[in-house]
């Protein structure tokens, strides 16, 4: 009965599985792909999509930055993104007296939009396929290193002999875990600008105990705009500048939004792992996620005291403490969600199913019979050094600055070791800039606290081989803090005396400064064991799984003729499709897709410093000015979800509806569907969106930037 329960459940989730979810390149959706959107309700074609001979949506997507995805929503180069994706830039731009991200900003004309320096977006010219080029001269029984190097060698080449402008970029990159490459030209604008934002209490309103949940009432948005030079084209800062003319702009529309209606996302998702074996799986929700988890857990707890004992801290610690808390959300709902949905069981027996094809086919079976069976082994070698690996990051430098600051010095060192004098000012001078807003953040006392918490967690858990000598005997937290005085008994703490010592012509002494310091010899003894012991196995292994993953998923592709396969995120530009759909997360309940402004209200909590509101919003919103901002319900939807497969760096992402205009905002997932990096189930998975018509409102309303929404093209 249970057996053919089981079996049951994975027919049903089977088809789900390839039935939907899925992140596909857009010069690949001619066809099948387009078709099946096209039965979910799109209007558009593969060509309105992608098209090289002439403007298509994929020219009003952008990368914002190096993580986030940025849309072109006016003739004038006016870019929508997330209000997270901005923070950076917009922090750089804020001064105590003028606080950007606490007040908001919104540029009155555009002499007022302000350059945020450093900051980049990227277009896609256009994609090639050039496996053909890459892997034709490929002999697969050559060593997997001697393969690989011939591999980028070719890359190299094409990479150089590609025929670009000059203001263009090429990247080649590997899908299907290798077993297809393609070539991408890329068009960098440099000079960008801040044009509007709410106050983050409205954009970032939820915060953390909202993060990664449903239902949600963030206006997660910013809005900046780019600008190129008077022939149009990507050039670095410059007054005489102008508003870039795009290629494709995305119309806006503001009518009704139901459940069921055809959506489509359009972005940069990060990174996905789609196709692993249940071992993996097993491996990441059941072991790793738990370390990791419970290391930022422990980075948490020490913060979270001293945030909750101090405004001043609170304020300066929020935004690290926003970065360490949203990942370690992430691992607890995806670690969660992969046993409530029994992926790893429903992954066995897909891998059951597969033993069956190869049973009936003795060819394949002489080819890939062995890939399960070495998976278990190679997975079984490589958990002790995947934990190790993560746990010695995790422990030691994601949490702690001073670390960080230490192993920066360790480098610092290594480039004059290396090259010189000019290899160390070079360093130094991109260095010291990002020290020094690193240490306007850090306070040393919390930090040193974090450390001592971190280093006796590690110490006490990790197996004996991976433990510093210099810990090895402290046991109690006496011992730790201790330990923690005489490593921040510095003269590294603070930036002015770090600048006396780094910033000199006298290298040679700065660095025996450098060597005299206990941090310096801690993180040195940390790198030796990860040298030593972890990285080699770990990337050792890695390179096994890897090509071996070249391989099943090469086997799959083949033994599951019936299925469509689209590659792994890989930061590159993907669609990926679905529909407007509410979920039920479990037993008698049930989530609506669409929140609304009265959502906000109810959840506003004076005072509270993730659910506080600006007095003007809360006027707006009792004189009910509401514009023409309504849905049906005559209230202002907030956010809404949908069946779209996203993932980090779909943030910004635009939400497009069936005939290619923009609908909504993408910025997150929902707590119980977190873990479709790893394993997309149809029944809960959602991305969140804001609804475009709350940031109309906000931008109107709010923001009074009516000159903002007279540049869009608005389809009522
Ligand atoms: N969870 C979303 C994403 O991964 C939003 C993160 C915004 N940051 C935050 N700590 N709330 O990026
Ligand atoms: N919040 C993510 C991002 O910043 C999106 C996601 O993980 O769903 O890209």
């Amino acid at each position: 009965m249970k057996k053919l329960f089981i079996t049951l459940i994975f027919l049903l989730s089977a088809n789900y599985f390839f039935a939907q979810g899925g992140m596909w390149l857009p010069n690949t959706i001619k066809g099948s792909i387009e078709k099946d959107m096209q039965r979910l309700g799109m209007k558009l074609t593969a060509d309105d999509i992608y098209n090289t001979e002439k403007s298509s949506i994929k020219d009003a997507i952008v990368q914002f930055g190096g993580g986030c995805t940025g849309e072109v929503i006016s003739p004038k180069g006016l870019l929508l993104t997330n209000h997270h994706c901005g923070y950076g830039a917009i922090q750089r731009l804020s001064t105590m007296e003028n606080n950007l991200l606490k007040n908001g900003f919104w540029a009155q004309s555009f002499e007022e939009e302000l350059p945020a320096k450093g900051l980049t977006v990227t277009f896609i010219d256009r994609i090639e396929d050039v496996t053909g080029k890459i892997l034709g001269n490929i002999n697969n029984d050559l060593p997997l290193n001697e393969r690989q190097s011939l591999i980028d060698k070719n890359i190299d080449s094409l990479s150089k002999t590609t025929q670009i402008e000059d203001y263009q970029t090429v990247e080649i990159k590997p899908f299907y875990y290798g077993n297809k490459y393609y070539l991408f030209v890329k068009n960098i604008f440099k000079d960008i600008r801040l044009v509007g934002v709410a106050p983050e209490s409205i954009g970032k309103f939820g915060a953390d105990t909202d993060n990664w949940m449903w239902p949600r009432h963030n206006a997660d948005f910013s809005i900046f705009r780019i600008y190129a030079d008077k022939n149009n084209l990507p050039a670095e800062y410059s007054e005489e500048n102008v508003p870039y003319t795009p290629k494709h702009f995305l119309p806006i529309s503001v009518k009704e939004i139901n459940e069921d209606d055809f959506t489509l996302v359009f972005g940069f998702p990060g990174r996905t792992q789609e196709y692993l074996p249940a071992i993996a799986v097993d491996q990441i929700a059941n072991k790793l996620d738990p370390v990791r988890i419970s290391i930022r857990e422990a980075a948490l707890n020490v913060m979270g005291k001293y945030m909750r004992n101090d405004e001043a801290t609170r304020l300066k610690y929020a935004s690290k403490f926003a970065g360490i808390a949203n990942y370690w959300k992430k691992w607890i709902g995806e670690s969660q969600g992969i046993n409530s949905v029994h992926a790893v069981e429903k992954k066995k027996e897909f891998e059951k199913e597969f033993l069956h094809r190869l049973d009936k086919n003795p060819e394949a079976k002489a080819k890939y019979g062995h890939l399960l069976a070495d998976f278990d082994s190679l997975y079984a070698a490589f958990e002790p050094y995947n934990i190790a690996q993560n746990a010695i990051y995790e422990s030691f430098f994601r949490s702690i600055d001073f670390m960080r600051v230490m192993s920066y010095l360790n480098r610092l060192k290594n480039y004059y070791i290396n090259n010189g004098a000019a290899g160390y000012d070079g360093f130094k001078a991109r260095l010291l800039p990002y020290l020094k807003g690193m240490y306007k953040g850090m306070d040393i006392s919390i930090d040193k606290d974090v450390f001592a918490a971190l280093v006796k967690k590690y110490a006490l858990e990790s197996k004996p081989e991976f433990v510093p000598g210099s810990i090895k005997a402290l046991k109690t937290d006496r011992e730790f803090k201790e330990f923690a005085n005489k490593i921040y008994n510095s003269k590294f703490t603070d930036y002015d005396s770090l600048v006396s010592i780094i910033d000199t012509t006298d290298i040679d002494w700065a660095i025996s400064v450098f060597e005299q310091e206990p941090g310096f010899e801690f993180a040195k003894e940390i790198n030796e064991i990860s040298d030593t012991k972890v990285s080699p196995n770990y990337n050792e292994l890695s390179a096994k799984i890897n090509d071996l993953q070249k391989e099943y998923m090469k086997a799959l592709m083949e033994m599951f003729p019936e299925k469509s396969f689209f590659p792994d995120a890989n930061s590159t530009l993907r669609i990926t499709y679905g529909q407007v759909k509410g979920y039920h997360p479990r037993d008698a309940v049930y989530y609506e897709p669409v929140s609304h402004i009265e959502g906000v209200i109810e959840k506003y909590k004076p005072g509270d410093y993730e659910f506080d509101l600006p007095q003007k919003f809360l006027d707006i919103y009792k004189s009910k000015d509401f514009g023409n901002y309504t849905d049906k319900t005559g209230s202002v939807p907030a956010c809404f979800i949908a069946t779209n497969h996203t993932t980090g760096g779909n943030s910004g992402s635009p939400a497009l509806d069936a005939e290619g205009n923009l609908i909504g905002l993408n910025f997150d997932r929902v707590w119980e569907g977190t873990m479709s990096d790893l394993y997309y189930d149809p029944s809960i998975c959602r991305n969140i969106m804001v609804d475009v018509r709350y940031i109309l409102f906000l931008i109107d309303k709010y923001g009074n930037a009516k000159r903002l929404i007279d540049e869009m093209e608005i389809k009522k």
